[in-house]
């Protein structure tokens, strides 16, 4: 699985979500929550001398994701909408290409939120439906194609404006990258 999915993934890696998963992740500090970890891509990219402690949460089991990457976490099966930890457990949450997929964008979002503490920070990387008209033309014809090919992904979801519609965060980091088909940011939870 990591194969397939690492090597459909490499060109827009090495174009662009390395950069930003390189800028990005260094936020991520004390005890961390990674949500829809995957191969665990972003492993390279954070610095373990801040990381007190990576939980690494996927609604697959380790085995069936078999990580590209070696590095010390705990692996632990779940659901986004639904996380098996207490409030403001985690100093930072980390969530990168995974709310295309979630089933509740809206519930996800507010339990990143409910386990992160107070001042603690919210790292994403999503792809969105692009704003240019064309774009997103194109994104909306092959979306039922590419979501049944992919079972889950869809591209004409808009997380960063679930995300930033939250009152209780106060964006640190915030932008888009290859025209706007990818939006980034981190937010700070003040509540
Ligand atoms: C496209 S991959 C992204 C992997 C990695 N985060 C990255 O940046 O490349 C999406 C991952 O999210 C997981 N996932 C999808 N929906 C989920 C959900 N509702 N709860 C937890 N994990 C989920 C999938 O099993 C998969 O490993």
């Amino acid at each position: 699985m990591n194969n397939i999915y690492d090597k459909f993934m490499a060109p827009l890696e090495e174009r662009w979500l390395a950069r930003y998963r390189r800028l990005l992740m260094p936020y991520a500090k004390g005890r961390v929550l990674e949500v829809g970890f995957g191969t665990g891509v972003n492993l390279k990219y954070y610095d373990f001398s801040a990381v007190e402690s990576l939980t690494a949460l996927d609604m697959k089991t380790e085995k069936e994701i078999e990580p590209a990457e070696k590095h010390p976490v705990r692996f632990v099966k779940g659901e986004a909408e639904v996380l098996p930890f207490e409030d403001s457990s985690f100093d930072s949450v980390v969530e990168t290409l995974v709310l295309c997929s979630v089933k509740d964008i809206e519930k996800s979002v507010s339990e990143f939120l409910r386990v992160l503490k107070p001042g603690g920070t919210l790292i994403f990387i999503d792809h969105v439906l692009p704003a240019r008209p064309l774009m997103a033309k194109v994104f909306k014809g092959v979306d039922v194609i590419w979501t049944k090919i992919t079972k889950s992904c869809s591209l004409i979801k808009e997380p960063h404006l679930i995300i930033e519609k939250k009152d209780n965060i106060r964006f640190i980091e915030k932008g888009s990258f290859a025209s706007g088909v990818f939006r980034y940011g981190v937010a700070v939870k003040e509540k």
